[in-house]
């Protein structure tokens, strides 16, 4: 796969200096496997904003050593940065993207299905997408192509998944996109001298990320309000071959089961969660991310208070950009000190420069 370049601004102007010309913008290349380098660049530009004492200009970069003394200042006052991380996956290749549809090779089958956030012109030839061994319609309904099962088995290093084409739900089972985050916990030291740690995967889903952390060595709670996902989690822990390991499968509503858990004085090392904008809990509790979030996460802290290392979210799906995350981890973590790291899950595309964006993320880390 080839390295991509991108390049992700924020611009804010400055009101405090007036007649700056100072803007702010971090760009970072970050990949996170494939010994690709981690590059950081700063930027100063120009911009056009009707903000008083504000000059006007075109906007435009400029190389950061022309105004040095001032982006220092302006940098160390914003600081923030989005990172943009593609996994590598031998198991999974977005082929293409375009006209609200993906591409993509999952194991030995490609498949054409919505994407709602490919906007753009697909790259490759209708005859590419007609090789397709199921489609999805728009309705949400697979046509296969004679000889496609509707489900199949992939890898990702250790682990492995069910992948499943239902008329009944829009995911088949893994989120690719998600797969630096499984390689991250997968690099953890999940034990110190008391023993191994412990993780909570909150809306666990088909327990990818509860896998990957158990493989690490936690012993993991993993929260889901869905029989039939927990089923499918427990099938992907038996096919990884840790069907014996320690996790402790609980089917609950994610708040009324954090918030037992913060009576009863639990603490754990790391929490994991990946809220969807809506669901339901298995009693018909109402789940919306705009309403519940901020105190889902204020409860969270205070399991990691004690001896937490990390917060790890993930949101698809939500009207907010990684910097919404990034200030909903400053308050939640407030006072605790460690290291906020925002940015995009993307999926960079086979033989172009596109990056299909999937998803933001946010990692609060103990320092
Ligand atoms: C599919 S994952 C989220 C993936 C992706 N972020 C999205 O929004 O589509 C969402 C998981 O949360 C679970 N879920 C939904 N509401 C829940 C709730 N109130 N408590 C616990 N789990 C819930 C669902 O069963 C599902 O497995």
């Amino acid at each position: 796969m080839r390295p991509y370049s991108i390049e992700l601004c924020i611009l804010t102007s400055n009101i405090e200096y007036p007649g700056s010309r100072v803007l702010l913008c971090t760009i970072e290349h970050h990949q996170v496997s494939g010994g690709a380098k981690n590059v950081d660049k700063i930027f100063t530009g120009e911009n056009r904003c009707d903000a008083p004492g504000i000059r006007e200009g075109n906007y435009q970069f400029a190389n950061h050593e022309r105004d040095q003394t001032a982006l220092s200042r302006e940098y160390m006052m914003n600081k923030i940065r989005i990172h943009v991380l593609t996994g590598l996956w031998d198991e999974y290749t977005l082929i293409d993207s375009g006209n609200t549809r993906k591409l993509e090779r999952i194991g030995p089958y490609i498949i054409d299905r919505e994407e709602p956030k490919a906007w753009w012109v697909p790259d490759r030839p209708k005859e590419i997408w007609a090789q397709s061994a199921a489609v999805q319609s728009r309705n949400g309904h697979w046509k296969l192509r004679k000889g496609t099962p509707r489900e199949w088995i992939v890898g990702f290093k250790s682990l492995v998944a069910e992948v499943k084409l239902t008329d009944t739900s829009r995911h088949v089972g893994i989120f690719p996109e998600q797969s630096p985050h499984w390689e991250w916990l997968m690099k953890k030291t999940a034990a110190d001298v008391s023993g191994s740690k412990n993780l909570l995967n909150l809306f666990g889903y088909t327990g990818m990320a509860t896998l990957a952390a158990v493989s690490a060595g936690y012993d993991v709670t993993h929260v889901d309000a869905s029989k039939p996902a927990m089923l499918w989690a427990r099938r992907n822990a038996e096919l990884s071959d840790l069907g014996h390991a320690r996790i402790r499968w609980i089917l609950d509503d994610a708040s009324k089961f954090v918030a037992r858990e913060v009576r009863r004085r639990s603490d754990y090392h790391g929490i994991v969660m990946d809220p969807p904008s809506f669901g339901r809990g298995p009693k018909g509790e109402i789940w919306k991310a705009e309403k519940k979030l901020n105190e889902l996460m204020m409860e969270c802290r205070k399991l990691l208070e004690y001896r937490g290392e990390f917060l790890l979210i993930t949101v698809y799906n939500l009207d907010i950009s990684a910097l919404s995350l990034s200030n909903l981890m400053k308050d939640t973590f407030h006072g605790l000190g460690g290291v906020i790291d925002v940015g995009e899950l993307a999926l960079q595309q086979e033989g172009g420069d596109k990056i299909l964006p999937r998803s933001i993320y946010a990692r609060w880390e103990r320092s």
